[in-house]
């Protein structure tokens, strides 16, 4: 017999498995329902499938069994086979897949779309030959997960099991709750709604605003962002400037061009319409709460959806970081739903004064203007990189390589300084230090598939067998390491 004590001390336990639940457990359930709740999980069954891609002339072939998740590319005959470890998106729009080789993570080409089932991922619809060649990068992972656990100087590296938190977790709406926690109270937790809007809005817009370019200030990684601080303290976000038509852009680009958000006061946020722990928003009534006059005769009643005509619905559905409701409230719907790259950038919000001309700088990567930056920030890798990626695309890789050179110097577990400066060099001619930099790339990051590309053509037009084939097999080892 089982005593009864025990029984008491393990139900606690069970019902009580996520930290906040014991005193919030409606906010728990209800944010487990939402698309944010359900961001990314390890990898379950999914539809079985199959279909052919024309334009690169590959099958595609899905199957779920006891041990997992496959996927399988047929491309000339050749079979590629691939675990399935993570699906990103909670399906309410698509799902798209990623597979763990070594401790890295590769984004699947394909994606299973509500719509219409499984087809190109976004961004492959055109790729004559498609792979699980991109990586997964942290700043990925920020946007779509809870807590990604990066290894650091690493492009796609991750601890095992790569989360701490699967999906969006509190904290990041909320902040570290571990003083909370100790005191509950209302003011040992951010709150979004109760920051100021420039706080506030920075909330959402950690992953809500994707923008042309995202520049960090000197020496901060996206990871340093919390709720509580202006998104400006981490980075800037650069916008396109003039609105063109037929650009779908982020939903708070959308908003902020709105009448409603414009001549709100920064009272209109996403917060407004949208709340992670209700499942039922009355968009009427939110509409209704500012606009309270008498509508004219010939406008439709107060009782009618006022969404079809001001925030209509858009057809494309690619999947992608563009929104389907259209945010820029209007009097008609129109086809101007966005903006276009029209190679202006502007700050969303400008930060500090010391980085607003470094920050504009690297975000246009203009020449000119980085010159002008470096005098302010002589060591300032970031700015050095910059500068050396103009200076390739000006056609000058020798003075490029030399700049990515300090930069390697500067920081010297970096894998990807090191494939900078092999690539400069490379172009320059000289492969004798481009290979030595690819080397020390591979060395820090086994799986940088554009440096073991470049490698191994270097070694092959040096005839140098022995080193080709220890970097196979380093390669293959590296592939292998599946901690399983
Ligand atoms: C031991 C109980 C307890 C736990 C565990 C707990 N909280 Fe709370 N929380 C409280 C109390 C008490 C309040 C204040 C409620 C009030 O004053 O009405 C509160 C308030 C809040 C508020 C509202 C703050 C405001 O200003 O409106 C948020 C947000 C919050 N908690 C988030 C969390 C999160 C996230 C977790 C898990 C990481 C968590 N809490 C865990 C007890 C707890
Ligand atoms: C850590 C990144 C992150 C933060 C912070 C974040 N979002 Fe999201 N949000 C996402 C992602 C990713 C999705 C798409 C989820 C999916 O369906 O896979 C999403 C989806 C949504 C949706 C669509 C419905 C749903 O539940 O999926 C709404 C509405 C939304 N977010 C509003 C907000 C608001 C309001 C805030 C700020 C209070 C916010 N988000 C903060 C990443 C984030
Ligand atoms: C700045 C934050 C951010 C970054 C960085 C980001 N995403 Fe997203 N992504 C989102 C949000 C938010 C959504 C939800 C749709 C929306 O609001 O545009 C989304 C949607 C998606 C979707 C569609 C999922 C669905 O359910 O519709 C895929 C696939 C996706 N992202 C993959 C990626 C990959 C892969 C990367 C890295 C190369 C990446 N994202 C980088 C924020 C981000
Ligand atoms: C995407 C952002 C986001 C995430 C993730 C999120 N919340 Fe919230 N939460 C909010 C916002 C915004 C509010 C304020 C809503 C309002 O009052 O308008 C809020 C309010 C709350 C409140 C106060 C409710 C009240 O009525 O005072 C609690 C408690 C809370 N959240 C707990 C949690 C817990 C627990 C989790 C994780 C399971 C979580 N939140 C995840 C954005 C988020
Ligand atoms: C936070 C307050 C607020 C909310 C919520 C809000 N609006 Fe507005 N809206 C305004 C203000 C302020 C203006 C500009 C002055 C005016 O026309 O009343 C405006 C203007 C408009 C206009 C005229 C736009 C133009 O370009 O001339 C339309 C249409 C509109 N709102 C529709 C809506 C709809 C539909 C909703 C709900 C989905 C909504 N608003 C929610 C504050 C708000
Ligand atoms: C005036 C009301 C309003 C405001 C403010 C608002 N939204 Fe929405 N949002 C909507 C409506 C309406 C939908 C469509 C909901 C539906 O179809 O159920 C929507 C849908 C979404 C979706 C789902 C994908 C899509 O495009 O349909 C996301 C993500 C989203 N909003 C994010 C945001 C973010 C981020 C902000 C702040 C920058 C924001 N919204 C501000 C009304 C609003
Ligand atoms: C059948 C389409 C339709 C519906 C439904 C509709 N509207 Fe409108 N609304 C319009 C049009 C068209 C105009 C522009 C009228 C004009 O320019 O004379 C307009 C104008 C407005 C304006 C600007 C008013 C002004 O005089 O400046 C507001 C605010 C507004 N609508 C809010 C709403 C709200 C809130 C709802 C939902 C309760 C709603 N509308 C439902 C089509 C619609």
């Amino acid at each position: 017999m089982q005593p009864r004590a025990a029984i008491l001390l393990i139900i606690p336990f069970a019902a009580f498995s996520h930290p906040c639940e014991s005193c919030h457990p409606k906010e728990v359930k209800s944010y487990a329902r939402t698309g944010m709740g359900r961001s990314l999980h390890a990898s379950r069954a999914e539809p079985d499938g199959g279909f052919e891609h024309d334009k690169s002339k590959t099958s595609f072939l899905i199957r779920s069994n006891k041990t997992g998740l496959f996927q399988r590319m047929t491309h000339a005959g050749e079979n590629w086979d691939y675990r399935i470890d993570y699906v990103i998106g909670s399906g309410n729009h698509a799902s798209c897949y990623v597979a763990r080789v070594g401790d890295h993570l590769f984004q699947s080409p394909i994606c299973f779309y509500k719509s219409r089932g499984y087809d190109m991922a976004p961004g492959y619809e055109d790729n004559p030959a498609p792979g699980f060649s991109r990586p997964i990068t942290v700043e990925c992972l920020q946007c779509h997960s809870g807590r990604p656990l990066h290894i650091a100087n690493s492009v796609n590296r991750y601890a095992t099991p790569a989360f701490a938190e699967e999906a969006i977790s509190c904290d990041r709406c909320h902040g570290d709750a571990a003083a909370h926690i100790n005191r509950p109270s209302r003011s040992s937790i951010v709150n979004p709604r109760k920051l100021t809007p420039a706080l506030r809005d920075s909330v959402c817009e950690q992953c809500h605003l994707a923008g042309a370019v995202r520049v960090l200030n000197p020496g901060k990684t996206f990871t340093d962002f919390h709720p509580g601080l202006l998104l400006e303290a981490v980075f800037t976000t650069y916008v396109a400037a003039a609105p063109e038509p037929f650009k779908v852009v982020s939903h708070a680009e959308q908003l902020a061009r709105s009448r409603c958000s414009l001549e709100s006061k920064g009272r209109m946020w996403c917060g407004t319409c949208h709340n992670p722990h209700s499942e039922n928003t009355f968009y009427r009534q939110q509409c209704l709460s500012c606009h309270t006059r008498q509508f004219r005769a010939s406008h439709p009643p107060k009782t009618s959806d006022c969404l079809p005509c001001h925030m209509p619905k858009r057809e494309a559905d690619d999947g992608g970081h563009t929104a389907f409701t259209d945010h820029w409230i209007k009097r008609h719907p129109s086809t101007l739903t966005g903006v276009a790259q029209s190679g202006r950038l502007i700050a969303w919000r400008e930060p500090h004064p010391d980085y607003r001309a470094r920050n504009l700088a690297l975000a246009l990567g203009d020449y000119k203007l980085l010159l002008e930056t470096q005098k302010s920030f002589p060591a300032d890798p970031a700015v050095l990189s910059g500068l050396g990626t103009a200076l390739q695309a000006r056609g000058d890789p020798r003075s490029a390589a030399k700049l990515f050179e300090r930069v390697v110097e500067l920081r010297p577990f970096d894998p990807v300084a090191e494939e900078n400066a092999g690539m400069a060099w490379l172009d320059a001619g000289e492969k004798e230090p481009a290979a030595r930099h690819f080397e020390k790339a591979l060395a820090l990051d086994p799986l940088l598939l554009p440096d073991i590309e470049a490698l191994q053509k270097i070694y092959r037009e040096t005839g140098d067998q022995e080193k080709a084939s220890a970097l196979m097999n380093r390669v293959r080892q590296a592939m292998q390491t599946r901690a399983k």
